[in-house]
């Protein structure tokens, strides 16, 4: 069965065709990350103008790269939520005036079950990847979301814990912001703390007792709070308020003196983030007597994650090649895949939800 998916949920237009869950036939992402970077982070309104005027070569693009027609399309997949609602709406457009055309099942997905989907997913040329085997623990860690889920089956999910304030991609983000670092975070932070060594300027990790849930505003904080002795003292703080003129304000990387430490505060706060994540992902998988562990989401790309995840869990870790981690349709249409064989479609009415949970579905019927 070869589904079309469509992913636009963010800065990300994609898609992509996929046979059977597993197989990726083409999967075209066109990053916006040069439009958002002068504003130092994503800014909603050109993010959907920019879906508008991407989306169809893109389409065009995913269909010559599988060297397949239409006709070869058997469903669409499209992510309806959670994310930025003006950039959902496109993808959710395009998804429906496509099934409505081709007489295709529309298949809603939730953004952060095709993260988990991607570990499903094996890239044109690359050796087959083993389906992975249930129960699963599912370690989600996105720009938006941080969330460790006891997957038992297919659609069998249990929150176990999740993130009381940031994200950790947003505290990846908003680390490398204060650092002068550059958007997005999470690699900026990653290849400064390669130069750099951790314990030398100490940050906070929130334990939370025994709780599964996250923590990672008090770390930025402690960041700011070691940088405050490098500002520049007559550094002005720029105004970013919008004006007509300037509707969207740019970003304007802080000022320091010499000597501030930014390898080595990037390597502690990647330490600090990856610390809490591994510890915590460790005891449940334990707790739980899991069969695997799954990561899932950008902050999957995460080298030294992936690394101390290994070291620290005795059942396999499994993570996605990180062109599979960051948003990507492919993962849409293999998660499509499953939810179709469990009989959720939607009607030509389906509409966004920014906030959609992963543990409840709204706006599906069950055929
Ligand atoms: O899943 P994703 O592409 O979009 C959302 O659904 O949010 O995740 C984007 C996040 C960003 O915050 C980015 O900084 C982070 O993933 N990220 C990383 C790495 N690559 C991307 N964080 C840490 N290390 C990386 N190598
Ligand atoms: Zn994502």
């Amino acid at each position: 069965m070869n589904i079309l998916g469509i992913e636009t949920s963010c800065d990300e237009t994609s898609v992509a065709i996929v046979r059977d869950g597993r197989w990726v036939l083409s999967n075209v992402i066109r990053s916006q990350v040069e439009l958002h970077q002068r504003y130092g982070g994503v800014v909603p309104e050109l993010a959907s103008r920019r879906h508008i005027t991407t989306i169809i070569p893109t389409l065009q693009l995913a269909f010559e790269q599988a060297e397949l027609e239409p006709a070869a399309i058997d469903a669409v997949a499209v992510t309806y939520g959670p994310g930025l609602a003006g950039s959902l709406l496109v993808g959710v457009n395009v998804a429906k005036t496509l099934a409505y055309v081709w007489e295709k099942p529309l298949i809603p997905v939730n953004h952060l079950e095709g993260h988990i989907y991607a570990n499903w997913l094996t890239l044109p040329g690359q050796p087959e990847v083993e389906p992975p085997v249930f129960p699963a623990l599912c370690l989600i860690v996105s720009g938006g979301h941080t969330e460790l889920v006891l997957m038992r089956n297919h659609g069998e999910y249990t929150l176990l814990g999740r993130t009381l304030d940031d994200a950790v991609g947003e505290a990846f983000d908003k680390g490398a912001r204060v650092l002068g670092l550059g958007f997005p975070g999470g690699p900026a932070i990653q290849r400064a703390a390669a130069e750099g060594r951790p314990g030398r300027y100490p940050l906070p990790r929130a334990w939370l007792g025994d709780r599964y849930d996250f923590s990672f505003s008090g770390l930025k904080t402690a960041l700011l709070r070691s940088v405050e002795q490098y500002r520049k003292p007559s550094a002005a703080r720029p105004s970013r308020k919008p004006t007509a003129q300037q509707p969207f304000p740019e970003y304007q990387p802080p000022e320091y003196l010499p000597g501030l430490p930014v390898a080595d505060l990037a390597a502690e706060y990647q330490e600090a983030i990856v610390d809490v994540l591994v510890e915590k992902t460790a005891r449940a998988a334990q707790d739980y007597g899991v069969a695997m562990v799954l990561l899932a989401g950008g902050v999957a790309a995460n080298a030294l994650l992936r690394e101390r995840l290994r070291a620290a869990v005795t059942v396999p870790v499994r993570y996605p090649p990180p062109i599979l981690c960051t948003d990507n349709a492919a993962m849409i249409a293999g998660a499509g895949y499953f939810l179709y064989r469990r009989g959720i479609t939607a009607g030509l009415d389906l509409d966004v939800q920014a906030d959609l949970p992963l543990v409840t579905r709204t706006a599906v019927t069950a055929a």
